[in-house]
C-alpha cells in the first residue's frame, strides 16, 4: 500500500492518487454493502442501505468519467483506511447477536465509511478547482452531495428510532 504505482511529486499526481483512492473505496463499499443489506432488520435502514448501494454505483461511474476527462486510465489502489473501516464493520457484524443492537453497529461503520468519504471528496474537489479543472470539481461535487445527504439521512435514522430500539 506504501509502495505507489507512480511517484507523486505534482499537486496533479496527488488529485490522480486520491481519485484512485476513492474508487478502490467505492468498489469495496460496493461489496459490503449487500451483506450489511442482508443483516439489516430495520426497514427504513434496510432501504437506505439499497439505495445507497445504488447511488455508489453511479457515483463509480461518474469517477470514470473524472478519469476521462482529466486523461488518465481508470484505476484504483489499495485504500488502507477504507479497507481498515470495512474489516471493522465486518469484525463488529459478527460479534452482535441481538438484531436491535447490530442495527446501531451498521449504522455507526455506515457512518465511518461516510465520513471518510466526505474528506476524500472535499479533497479532490479542492485539489481539482486548484489545478483549473472545474469541471472535474463539479463531477465530484455531486458524489461529495450525495455522501453528505446520506450521513444526514443516516443520523436522523439514528437519533430517530435505531439507537432507541437498540437500548
Ligand atoms: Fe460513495
Ligand atoms: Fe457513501
Amino acid at each position: 500500500m506504501a509502495l505507489f504505482s507512480k511517484p507523486i511529486k505534482t499537486l496533479d499526481d496527488l488529485f490522480v492518487h486520491t481519485l484512485q483512492d476513492i474508487y478502490y473505496a467505492e468498489n469495496q463499499i460496493t461489496k459490503a454493502l449487500p451483506k450489511m443489506i442482508d443483516k439489516a432488520t430495520d426497514p427504513q435502514l434496510k432501504q437506505g442501505f439499497e439505495l445507497h448501494l445504488q447511488e455508489t454505483k453511479n457515483q463509480i461511474t461518474r469517477l470514470e468519467k473524472v478519469f476521462q476527462m482529466h486523461g488518465q486510465p481508470v484505476k484504483g489502489v489499495t485504500c488502507a483506511a477504507m479497507d481498515g473501516i470495512l474489516e471493522e464493520a465486518q469484525e463488529i457484524m459478527g460479534d452482535v447477536d441481538d438484531k436491535e443492537v447490530l442495527d446501531a453497529a451498521m449504522l455507526a461503520a455506515a457512518q465511518a465509511v461516510e465520513h471518510y468519504e466526505i474528506t476524500r471528496y472535499g479533497t479532490l474537489v479542492a485539489f481539482a478547482r486548484q489545478l483549473g479543472r472545474a469541471d472535474c470539481a463539479s463531477v465530484l461535487e455531486e458524489n461529495l452531495a450525495e455522501e453528505k445527504a446520506t450521513d444526514k439521512k443516516l443520523t436522523m435514522l439514528a437519533e430517530s428510532k435505531v439507537n432507541r430500539m437498540a437500548a
